[in-house]
């Protein structure tokens, strides 16, 4: 399940590993590849719940438009996870619940 290949972000050069935590849980991904990537590569498609009824969603466009993909990355919300590369010791969260959710929903 890996992008080797993407439209935005271009081909991954060099197979570097790198460690990223997402939801307080260490995740392992290629540095470079989107972090939608990587955190589907590691088993989970939900990446973040609405706010008015909290359904889940996930990668729907893949290209940046949709903006079901949004997580908060290194502080920072409303993140594109589809088409953000990973780098090293990023901390992504899940949008849209809040406390000990997220950590639930991980484990699913
Ligand atoms: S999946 Fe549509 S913006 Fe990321």
């Amino acid at each position: 399940m890996r992008v080797h290949q993407h439209p935005i972000l271009g081909a991954l050069k060099d197979e570097v590993w790198v460690n990223i935590e997402v939801d307080g849980t260490t995740i392992c991904a290629r540095e470079g590849e989107p972090i939608a990537a990587a955190i589907m590569a590691n088993g989970r498609l939900k990446l973040r719940h609405t706010r008015k009824r909290q359904e889940p969603r996930g990668v729907f466009c893949g290209i940046g438009r949709c903006t079901d993909c949004v997580m908060t990355v290194d502080g920072q919300s409303n993140v594109r996870t589809c088409v953000t590369a990973v780098k090293a010791g990023m901390k992504i969260q899940t949008q849209g619940m809040t406390g000990d959710g997220e950590a639930e929903e991980w484990k699913k």
